[in-house]
C-alpha cells in the first residue's frame, strides 16, 4: 500500500544558513502538510542508531559527525505517495545531480551537506517518525 505520509529533515548546514523558511516554503507549495516539526539536536551516539542502516557505509562516521553538528528540524509531511512525491522534490542525494527546483540543488553544497533528508520507503518513515516524534507531537 502507498501511504500518505513522509518524514524529513532539513540537515545543520540548511538551519545554519537561514534556509527554514524557504525550504518549508518549498514544501507547502509542492501541497504537502506539516504534521509535526521542531528544531532539535542529535548527539553523536543519536546520530549512529538513526543511520544505523548505513554502519557498514565508508562515509557513516562522517555523516554522525555532521548530523550532531548543530541543530535539526525533522518534520512529518503528508500529501498522497508522499514517499515518492518528497523524494522528487528534494532531488538526487549528490547536488551536484540533482535537477534545477529541487531543494538539493537550490540550497545544497555537497554529498554530506545536501541540505534535507527524506525517507526512501514507507517502512523507513514510520521509523523515523518514531524516532524523533511522540503521538502527541503530530497533528
Ligand atoms: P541522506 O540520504 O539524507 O542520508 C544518508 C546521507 O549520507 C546522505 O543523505 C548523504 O548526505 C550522506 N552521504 C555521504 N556520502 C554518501 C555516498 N557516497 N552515498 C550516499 N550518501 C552519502
Amino acid at each position: 500500500m502507498i501511504g500518505n505520509k513522509t518524514f524529513a529533515i532539513i540537515k545543520p548546514s540548511a538551519v545554519k544558513d537561514n534556509h527554514i523558511g524557504e525550504i518549508t516554503a518549498m514544501i507547502e507549495k509542492k501541497g504537502f502538510r506539516v504534521n509535526a516539526m521542531k528544531l532539535t539536536k542529535m548527539s553523536f551516539d543519536d546520530a549512529s542508531k538513526f543511520y544505523n542502516v548505513h554502519k557498514d557505509k565508508p562515509f557513516y562516521n562522517d555523516l554522525c559527525k555532521y548530523m550532531s553538528a548543530g541543530p535539526i528540524m525533522p518534520l512529518i509531511l503528508s500529501k498522497e505517495n508522499a514517499v515518492k512525491s518528497f523524494r522528487n522534490l528534494i532531488g538526487a542525494t549528490n547536488p551536484a545531480e540533482a535537477q534545477e527546483g529541487t531543494i538539493r540543488h537550490k540550497f545544497g553544497k555537497s554529498i554530506d551537506e545536501n541540505a534535507i533528508h527524506g525517507s526512501d520507503s514507507d517502512e523507513n518513515a514510520a521509523n523515523e517518525m518514531d524516532f524523533f516524534f511522540t503521538k502527541n507531537e503530530i497533528f
